[in-house]
């Protein structure tokens, strides 16, 4: 999509009252030209977080979170760049150019947005047909049975689908929309043999699927009994609505997730409702078991660099193998994922109609890593007075165990627990351990360490996967003859984590054409990766935006480990210089990724 025009962007920033947007948040007093109050980004007591009315800019002396009009809604919102746009163009009545776009383009967009409107539209009427129609008594019915309150089904506009076969075909033919959208936006479908549409949607209940923004883009429809299976229909793939992309309730869990830094993701949209109404408004569902990389994207959006993405995934087996390879999806993006082991048989709308909201907080405050989730559910299962058993549940776990790094807190923790409920001596498993050769080098995840009440709060994704970044990077240089050898020269030395990746970067400038010549033979360990990453580099065919995103993200590792560093060594200064550079590769690397979407 085209994007906003500078001119436009100015003018919001120009329109923005920045002592009423902060305003809303934390209670804003003029001191001087200034405007000061309680940090919204951290906690404190005394306010250390001041507001620049001319300059239209933040600071908070205390956490050092600063910016622009943008910025504080893209923090406070968990909103994108171009979203952060739109809210405040809104907000103060600012009208939004594009940049010109191609006619073809023009017209899909224009399209889309009516489909769009039609959606929404239809949204609203299903939820007064909810409230407003004797029909739908039985529904209002079942929900207050299930301790739903009407004032959260209202907030997530939840309705009711009349079982008349086209109510909402005739209705929406009557505001000017024409059968096609209608089909198109997985409303209606086509009668066998060609003799005109009818509803989709009938005598069910409406959840409307919302993007972060909160504009519907399709439903899913719960039958009211099991004799009218199944039991849930949902939209199918259109091209407003894509599934694989979707969380319901992100619009309403958005802001809560941003300021806790955490979201949950459950399994089903009535357990969005029972949490939302207990107050874990984070809380989101992905609605089936499987996360796919675009909602794991999402949720690690939804709660910045630092913050913690809880799963909460039901008991069965496949809940429990989807938190599973969730897991190992996070790892590759460097998403700091936690599980919650639900109790046999129970979601978390049962478990919250039953126990109350507070018996999921317990939980969440008992998450685990993916490893610890993985090794605690192997070894559940041993039955202890079998020795055969018990040995075949270590060589399950041991290899989860060498994937740690050998320092960390993490693998000592899993190592006491394995011993312990193995009833093998500690020294025996620490040979073990030991002496199989390690799958895959790992390093510490210092947030990892377990048994600790409070969610992670540290900026750091794991070192595993940074490093793979690296490396990906590196081959994605060699797949790209013209700029991959620019993008190699500008590699520098603390663009790396690691001394390995370094020479094999040497190594690729020295032998760009020909990277498995000349392989060190005194070095297996390098010549091992260099030819790791040439052949993936034979593999890829990227392209020029896929080169550079990864480039600017390697960037933003850099600086955010200059950024420890300097905090570390409690360096205000360099800290200061360094903000408003990771700032910038955050825009860049948002605006990429807003026109390659
Ligand atoms: P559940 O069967 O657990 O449904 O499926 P639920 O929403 O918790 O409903 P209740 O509590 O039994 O009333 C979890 C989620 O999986 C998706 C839906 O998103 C559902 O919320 N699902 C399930 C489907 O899309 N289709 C189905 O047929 C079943
Ligand atoms: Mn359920």
């Amino acid at each position: 999509m085209a994007r906003y025009t500078q001119d436009s962007i100015e003018r919001v920033k120009e329109a923005v009252d920045m002592v009423e947007l902060v305003g809303a948040r934390s209670d804003l007093r003029r001191a001087g030209t200034q405007w000061k109050g309680l940090c919204p980004f951290h906690d404190e007591r005394t306010p250390s977080f001041s507001v620049n009315p001319d300059r239209r800019v933040y600071y908070c002396f205390g956490c050092g979170a600063h910016g622009d009009a943008i910025a504080f809604v893209r923090e406070t919102e968990a909103l994108d760049f171009q979203a952060a746009v739109e809210h405040l163009a809104e907000r103060y009545g600012v009208e939004l150019k594009r940049e010109a776009e191609d006619p073809q383009e023009e017209a899909r967009r224009q399209r889309r947005q009516r489909l769009a409107r039609l959606v929404e539209r239809t949204a609203a009427f299903y939820a007064r047909y909810l409230w407003e129609s004797n029909e739908a008594r039985r529904a209002r019915d079942y929900l207050a049975g299930r301790g739903l309150r009407e004032d959260v089904l209202r907030d997530f506009r939840i309705g009711y689908a009349p079982s008349r076969w086209d109510t909402v075909t005739v209705r929406a033919q009557e505001d000017g929309f024409r059968p096609d959208e209608l089909v198109a936006a997985g409303l209606a479908q086509a009668k066998r043999g060609g003799g005109g549409f009818y509803d989709r949607f009938r005598g069910r209940i409406m959840f409307p699927l919302a993007d972060a923004r909160g504009r519907v883009l399709g439903f899913g429809a719960r039958s009211l009994s099991d004799d009218q299976p199944p039991k849930y229909i949902n939209t199918s793939e259109n091209e407003l609505y894509h599934k694989g992309r979707q969380l319901f309730g992100i619009d309403r869990a958005r802001a809560a997730a941003a300021k806790k830094g955490r979201i949950v993701a459950v399994e089903g949209y009535t357990d969005v409702l029972a949490l939302h109404q207990g107050g874990v408004s984070e809380s989101v569902a992905i609605m089936g078991t499987a996360l796919t990389h675009e909602q794991l994207a999402e949720l690690s959006r939804a709660v910045g660099a630092d913050g913690g993405v809880y799963l909460a995934l039901d008991a069965d087996r496949a809940g429990q193998e989807a938190m599973l390879r969730a897991g190992r999806g996070a790892r590759e993006r460097g998403v700091e994922l936690r599980v919650i082991g639900m109790p046999e048989g129970a979601d978390p709308a049962d478990l919250v109609e039953r126990d109350g909201a507070e018996a999921f907080e317990s939980l969440l405050g008992r998450a685990v890593t993916v490893h610890e989730f993985e090794v605690r559910r192997r070894l559940a299962a041993v039955d202890r007075g079998d020795p055969v058993a018990r040995d075949r549940a270590l060589g399950d776990v041991l290899p989860i165990l060498q994937s740690l790094d050998a320092n960390s807190v993490l693998r000592d923790h899993l190592m006491r627990l394995v011993a312990d409920k193995l009833e093998v001596p500690p020294e025996n498993l620490h040979v073990q351990v030991a002496s199989a050769g390690r799958a895959t080098p790992a390093a510490p995840r210092p947030f990892e360490r377990t048994g600790e009440a409070a969610p992670p709060r540290v900026a750091t994704p794991s070192v595993e996967a940074v490093a793979r970044a690296e490396r990906e990077f590196l081959a994605m240089c060699l797949s790209d003859s013209a700029q991959g050898r620019e993008y190699l020269g500008r590699l520098e030395n603390d663009h790396f984590s690691s001394q390995a990746l370094r020479r094999v970067r040497d190594h690729l400038l020295d032998h760009f054409d020909e990277p498995l010549a000349d392989l060190p033979e005194d070095d297996p360990g390098l010549a091992a990766l260099v030819t790791d990453v040439a052949m993936r580099g034979e593999e890829e065919h990227v392209s020029g935006d896929a080169l550079r995103l990864t480039f600017l993200q390697l960037e933003l590792q850099r600086v955010m480990r200059q950024l420890r560093h300097a905090e570390r060594e409690g360096d205000l200064e360099r800290q200061r210089e360094l903000w408003p550079i990771r700032e910038s590769v955050k825009v860049q690397i948002d605006e990429l990724m807003g026109q390659t979407l």
